[in-house]
């Protein structure tokens, strides 16, 4: 479904070296990759490419297919209908998606209304017989699903009401809603306690397994990507050095950077 060829990113007048060099990538439907790497190897800049968010910084080789289709060619308008719809991401800083000043429940349904005719109601909830409930009675399941308890009072509340957990947990949920083909998670783990990281990982496995999205899960965290990705790639300054099976890559990493990786992961 995707395929990145020869990516290569760097400041529009050229860097040496460039800030991704060479990168190639593929990713199926219900299948989770990870992207690890440490800080500053490039890993939320491919997430940034992927939905032609790269500038001010350039693509200057390389392809992006989507189901065939190159996204390095397409007008700002092609990318705007893909975004949410064909591919959605869930940012690195949960607070930073969200804008402080309206409540949690105006911005649910400012993107329940954007999206209401792409948004498919989990096989679960349609067990229950949640089904033509409305948007309002949507949003409550969507967050009963997370295990937010008394949706309603939640609405009223504002960003920094939430834990990041519950922020997260939500970002996860409503970018997987319209059951895009493709869903870029960037570090959704990171700062979050054992138990609540744990949780969100389980409700990724559910949402792929129940819609069959195509994951890319990047994180610097080894034990994550042990958890929940079937394949593994690993990003070291800008180059992918090592790709395959995750538990290949993980009980026999073949790089000194893979290797210092896994012998440093706290697991
Ligand atoms: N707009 C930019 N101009 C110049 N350098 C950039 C720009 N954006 C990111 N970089 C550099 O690209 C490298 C990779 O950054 P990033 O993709 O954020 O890494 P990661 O997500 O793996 O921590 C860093 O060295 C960063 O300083
Ligand atoms: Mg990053």
């Amino acid at each position: 479904m995707l395929e990145v060829e020869g990516l290569t990113v760097a400041p529009p007048a050229g860097h040496d070296p460039p800030i991704l060099n060479d990168v190639s990538l593929a990713l199926a439907p219900g299948q989770v990759v990870g992207l690890v790497g440490e800080s500053g190897s490039g890993k939320s800049t491919l997430a940034r490419c992927l939905l032609r968010l790269e500038a001010p910084l350039c693509i200057h080789a390389g392809r992006i297919l989507l189901n065939g289709r190159d996204l390095v060619g397409l007008s700002r308008g092609e990318m705007r209908r893909l975004r949410g719809r064909q591919i959605a991401m869930v940012q690195q800083d949960p607070a930073a998606a969200l804008d402080p000043i309206f409540t949690l429940g105006s911005q649910l349904r400012e993107f329940a209304d954007t999206h209401a005719r792409d948004l498919v109601d989990a096989p679960s909830e349609r067990a229950n017989g949640r089904n033509g409930q409305g948007l309002e009675g949507r949003i409550d399941a969507l967050l009963a699903g997370v295990g937010i308890d008394r949706p309603g009072r939640r609405h009223r509340q504002f960003p920094h009401q939430w834990s990041r957990g519950m922020l997260q947990r939500t970002l996860l949920a409503m970018a997987a809603w319209p059951a895009p083909p493709l869903l870029i998670l960037d570090e959704p783990t990171a700062s979050l306690d054992p138990p609540i990281a744990d949780r969100l990982l389980l409700d990724l496995q559910q949402t792929v397994t129940e819609r069959r999205l195509a994951v890319l899960l990047i994180t610097h965290d080894l034990a994550v990507a042990a958890q929940v990705c079937q394949s593994i790639a690993v990003l070291y300054r800008g180059r992918i050095v090592e790709s395959g099976a995750a538990r290949t890559i993980l009980s026999n990493p073949s790089h000194d950077y893979t290797r210092a990786l896994v012998a440093s992961a706290d697991w």
